[in-house]
């Protein structure tokens, strides 16, 4: 599986703080079914100080880390941004990056107050050639009262990802409530960890694969770990999320006869 929102970096955010945990990190990934990880520190103004030269340098040093402890886990440069007035400006000069240099970023609005022309601003980040990925919309305390500019951002063109702890439920009643609202709508684009550390929101999208395939189908569970996570990193436009998907649901225990992520990333891979 693909995760594309890691904050695995250590020292760069309120993620990893030391290698060694990064480290840990990884292998947990490693053995949850993970292949592909997008590092993704946070790039908040004033607060996280980060761009793309120290975040490509982080990359390749983890990089060499993993590769001296034998983890087979393959890195890409991105990051988690957070919204600003100039960030059209910055992903275009390449100070802000983007999810492995393709049109996709992960685009993060604040979680507790809903900020005035927000709309606005993903409509200016489109036209300037790039593709949103809304971060987490299911756990923004503001989504509650606010429900329609998530459904308006999604119909502009942003993306939209939800967190696997979410997903799972371990995120709360609320975050778990619009995850289920946001799947059962069609409107999910991708599933990530969205992991901190080792012991507290760790890595790995199995279980949260298991739960989006009982409720939109193994294919589309597929499509959101897998398929479309890989679309991105090659700069490839998406399909919209089917809602011919949908139509196909199997039952909950036909998924469980089908052996879940296991059975699909076999069929990958030959
Ligand atoms: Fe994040």
């Amino acid at each position: 599986m693909i995760d594309l929102h890691s904050h695995i970096l250590p020292g760069l955010d309120d993620g990893s703080p030391n290698i060694a945990e990064s480290l840990e990190m990884a292998r947990l990934a490693v053995a949850d079914g993970t292949t592909h990880m997008a590092c993704t520190p946070h790039v908040v103004p004033g607060m996280y100080e980060n761009g793309t030269e120290n975040i490509v340098r982080a990359v390749h040093s983890l990089e060499q880390a993993l590769r001296r402890a034998d983890i087979p886990l393959a890195l890409y440069v991105g990051a988690d941004v957070h919204i600003a007035p100039d960030l059209p400006n910055q992903l275009t000069l390449g100070k802000v990056p983007t999810l492995n240099r393709s049109r996709y970023f992960l685009f993060e609005p604040p979680h507790h107050v809903l900020p005035p022309r927000l709309e606005e601003l993903a409509m200016r980040l489109i036209e300037a050639g790039f593709v949103p990925i809304l971060t987490h919309p299911e756990r923004l305390t503001w989504i509650k009262a606010n429900y329609d500019v998530v459904e308006r951002l999604n119909r502009l063109g942003c993306l939209i990802q939800l967190t696997a702890d979410s997903v799972v439920g371990a995120f709360g009643r609320t975050a778990h409530y619009y995850s289920e609202k946001l799947l059962g709508e069609g409107r999910v684009d991708i599933i990530a960890s969205d992991t901190h550390g080792a012991k507290r929101r760790r890595p790995g999208l199995s279980q949260a694969f298991d739960v989006a395939a009982k409720r939109c189908g193994e294919d589309e569970a597929y499509n959101m770990v897998v398929r479309r996570p890989s679309d991105i990193l090659a700069n490839r436009p998406l399909e919209p999320v089917g809602k011919s998907t949908f139509a196909k649901m199997p039952s909950p225990d036909k998924v469980g006869r089908f052996g879940g992520i296991g059975r699909l990333l076999k069929g990958v891979s030959s």
